[in-house]
């Protein structure tokens, strides 16, 4: 097990579910034909849970928050269902959307910097979002902006409101972007690798600051990553994502324990901090193919040290693991993934 599980303790493993995704597919128009980016992608968070959504990049973690979110590219068709607390979003009007969206489902992006508008003071943007989802007046969004900037442990706030985003570390301007997603106090949170863009040190200040929020206010944080060592900190569990399918899920102890996808005990034997420091480290070779390449069969198979001439005869579906996860594997239960394969 990571030495770096220090942040958060075993949390809630299942409680109140407040966002379901069902047999989420989305299918855009290519040059050569339709494509499709994520495939049949179901998972829950409850009220009070921090669930990893962990891949390469260009495993199709980004589509799949936007799906979430009901930010869709033109010419694309989604399936499926995405439920907050009940309420349907794949049916909703752009009215209705407008009402869930930044106020019960806030989403935080990768590049703070440039989620910012340079124009404004960071006050006057936090404050905005107040505005358009309370209908405060103008000295009440302020009061509130100030307060959400010493929420999220911005030094002085009262000054700092008054900053424009040029003036302030990419660090601070992550944490104003997070003031301004919980400016509506939402129920749910996606945060899209929000600390890719910060250095080690102000990635870790950032994820703790996203904890403490979290536990105070009981909300359920969907937390999307390429990093390993980011969902061993903070998730509870984690869904691990390849080339637009969901190949295995569950309580992120078990993972790292036991890994049931070659897949994902790939990408812990390439954590650079394992405790395993006998094995040498590296990346998985080769590449997550692109999705006009998607086949039905295993699609880590081309990739994967333990790929038979079964594992692409056909669809593989997701299996329950004996822990109460879920793993896309015909192999798994047969192969010891405890050390390293790569070398
Ligand atoms: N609108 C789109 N049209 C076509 N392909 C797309 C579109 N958006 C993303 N993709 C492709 O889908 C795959 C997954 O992308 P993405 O979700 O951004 O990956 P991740 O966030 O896991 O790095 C990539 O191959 C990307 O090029
Ligand atoms: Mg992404």
């Amino acid at each position: 097990m990571s030495e770096a599980m220090t942040l958060r303790s075993a949390g809630p493993l299942m409680t109140q579910e407040l966002l379901t995704v069902e047999n989420l597919s989305l299918e855009v128009q290519g040059p050569h034909g339709n494509v499709t980016l994520i495939d049949d992608v179901s998972f829950s968070v409850g009220a009070g849970e921090v669930v990893g959504l962990v891949g390469e990049s260009g495993s199709g973690k980004t589509v799949t928050s936007l799906s979430v979110m009901q930010l869709l590219p033109h010419n694309s068709q989604l399936s499926g269902s995405v439920r907050l607390d009940g309420k349907e979003l794949t049916t909703m009007s752009r009215r209705e959307l407008g009402k869930v969206r930044g106020v019960e489902l806030s989403m935080i992006f990768q590049e703070p910097r440039r989620s910012l508008n340079p124009a404004f003071t960071v006050g006057d943007q936090i404050a905005e979002s107040v505005r358009q989802h309370q209908g405060a007046s103008r000295k009440e969004a302020w009061a509130r902006a100030v307060d959400l900037m010493d929420l999220v442990e911005i030094d002085d706030p009262s000054q700092r409101a008054h900053q424009y985003p040029h003036e302030l570390s990419g660090g601070m301007c992550q944490r104003v972007m997070i003031a301004m997603a919980l400016a509506c106090d939402p129920k749910m949170l996606i945060a899209d690798e929000p600390t890719t863009a910060l250095d080690a040190t102000v990635q870790k200040q950032v994820l703790e600051l996203i904890l403490r929020i979290q536990e105070a206010s009981g909300i359920g944080v969907l937390l999307i990553t390429h990093d390993l060592g980011v969902v061993a900190e903070v998730c509870d569990r984690a869904i691990v994502m390849y080339a637009g399918r969901i190949v295995e899920s569950g309580p992120v102890l078990d993972l790292f324990d036991n890994p049931q996808h070659p897949y994902t005990a790939g990408l812990i034997h390439s954590m650079p901090d394992v405790v395993r420091h006998e094995k040498k480290m590296g990346a998985i070779p080769g590449v997550v193919p692109q999705p006009d390449q998607f086949i039905s069969a295993c699609r880590f198979a081309a990739r994967c040290p333990y790929a038979a001439p079964e594992c692409l005869d056909g669809f593989v579906p997701l299996q329950p693991t004996p822990r109460g996860g879920q793993v896309r594997c015909i192999r798994s239960g047969t192969l010891d993934l405890s050390e390293a394969f790569y070398d």
